[in-house]
């Protein structure tokens, strides 16, 4: 997309927003025309013009994701019209510069990459923000910078389960580490086995597609501190012998979502130069009841030891994820350590869609991410650690199982799970499964993967290490 700062008078169409105060005043509509509440709209045609405007809700209390939500809702329904160039008047709003770039590029994002007939190609092309000043300009550019991100880790995490695989997603990371300056290491199966990465190994162990432990590296200054995210990458998740049923299992595909947030997150780490030094690992694996899987009932060892009993097979996110904190916690004991996956069903049950589950150690960590969640629009909400759920998790036979039969506070007992590997470091556990893959469209956004927790983790990022 083509951005432009000065005035520009061959775009006709053209954004203006307007509280809901001033609704009637600005626009000259009546109430029913226009409302001015987040997400009204009014399209006004005029020869050889088209203004269109949107609100933004009560003036006092229009915030950053409010002109978020509803510059996307406004092009998601333009660029629809087949709108290409859009003029943005962000008049009074323009303090929101990078808020209201991002939602223009969310609200105009499609994942049509596999239509062959009748593609729409609905990609806005140019986008005209003119009378910012030189601060509000740079912001607008930050905006472009995380859209671009999230773009990104939605084709991503949208690429249907044959096509990319953990071998594929080690391909994908070869990318990301060029772009973003990463050394990349790549662990196959033999190695995992060698190595011992017992939770990759036996949720890998019954695909065709074998396991990959995929970290990459990107040190800028060895006085900065260093941000590990470890992402939850099951390409597909079937279930394995403790098989899903059949329907809306294609959706499926969206278990690797976490992974593809952690690759993201590293994106805008570098684009917006926070200054961290970051590990990015993925666990990926495909989740298949095929030839050699593992069945409820096996004990395997974890990376660095730890007994685990598979009591159920789907349950497999929380034991590749336990490679993966262990591994990183040993090599590089950063001083903060971040987990995103799809996690649970049960933290859908809890939440909804719209808020991921939050999981921390650390109270003060805790309010930085929600604060964040609020303002990127990427919301979430805290939900408890405690002795209930981690004893939950001991079993008779080894020193945890991965299940205990009940569904009841299933998210809070896979997180405890989770703490067993986090040991004491500063760790954050994100359990995205209701926002990365919501059942529903929304005014603002299609259907599909949504890149849920890569803006929530980069401002959160933002907050707790300010550039000097
Ligand atoms: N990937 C799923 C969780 C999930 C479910 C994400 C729905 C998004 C939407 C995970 O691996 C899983 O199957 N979890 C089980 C765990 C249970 C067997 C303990 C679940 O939540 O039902
Ligand atoms: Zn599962
Ligand atoms: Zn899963």
């Amino acid at each position: 997309m083509e951005f432009l700062f000065s005035p520009n008078d061959d775009l006709l169409t053209e954004i203006h927003y307007a509280a809901k105060e001033k609704a009637a005043s600005a626009s000259g509509l009546n109430e029913k025309e226009f409302s001015g509440t987040v997400g009204s709209m009014a399209v006004l045609r005029e020869p050889g013009k088209m203004t269109v405007w949107v609100g933004v809700g009560n003036a006092s209390a229009a915030h950053e994701d409010a002109l978020r939500k509803a510059t996307a809702t406004a092009t998601r329904k333009l660029s629809g019209m087949g709108i290409r160039k859009l003029c943005i008047q962000a008049g009074l709003y323009s303090g929101y510069a990078r808020a209201i770039v991002e939602g223009a590029c969310f609200g105009a994002y499609r994942f049509n990459r596999f239509k062959t007939r009748d593609r729409e190609d609905v990609s806005l092309e140019t986008l005209c923000l003119p009378e910012l000043d030189g601060q509000e300009q740079e912001w607008a550019r930050q905006g472009a910078a995380v859209a671009e991100t999230v773009r990104r880790v939605r084709d991503n995490a949208n690429m249907p389960p044959n096509m990319l695989t953990p071998e594929g997603v080690a391909r994908m990371a070869e990318d990301y580490a060029r772009r973003c300056g990463a050394t990349l290491r790549i662990r196959n199966e033999f190695e995992l086995q060698e190595e011992g990465f017992g939770g990759l190994i036996a949720v890998g162990s019954g695909s065709e597609n074998t396991p990959r432990f995929i970290l990459l590296e990107r040190e800028v200054d060895p006085e900065w501190p260093t941000v590990a995210i470890v992402g939850k990458t099951i390409t597909f998740d079937s279930g394995g012998i403790s098989i899903k049923p059949a329907k809306g299992m294609e959706e499926e595909k969206w278990d690797k979502s976490g992974g593809m947030a952690a690759l993201g997150i590293l994106d805008a780490v570098t684009a917006l130069r926070i200054p961290v030094n970051m590990i990015v690992a993925l666990c990926a694996a495909e989740n298949m009841p095929g030839r050699g899987a593992s069945r409820p009932g096996d004990v395997i060892n974890i990376y660095g030891g730890t007994s685990v009993e598979v009591i159920d097979t789907d349950a497999e996110g929380r034991l590749v994820l336990a490679d993966g904190l262990s591994f990183v916690r040993k090599h590089f004991s950063p001083d903060l350590l971040i987990d995103l996956a799809t996690l649970t069903g049960a933290c859908v049950v809890a939440l909804g869609q719209e808020r991921s589950g939050l999981f921390t150690n650390d109270d003060e960590l805790a309010e930085t991410f929600h604060r964040s969640g609020e303002n990127s629009g990427d919301r979430c909400w805290r939900l408890p650690l405690g002795d209930e759920f981690t004893k939950a998790m001991e079993s008779e036979v080894a020193d945890l199982r991965n299940y205990d039969n009940s569904r009841n506070g299933g998210a809070s007992k896979a997180a405890a799970f989770l703490q067993h590997f986090a040991g004491e470091s500063r760790w954050v556990h994100i359990d995205i499964a209701g926002p990365a893959m919501p059942e529903t469209e929304f005014p603002y956004m299609e259907r599909g993967a949504t890149g849920a927790g890569v803006t929530l983790v980069a401002q959160a990022l933002e907050s707790l290490f300010p550039q000097k």
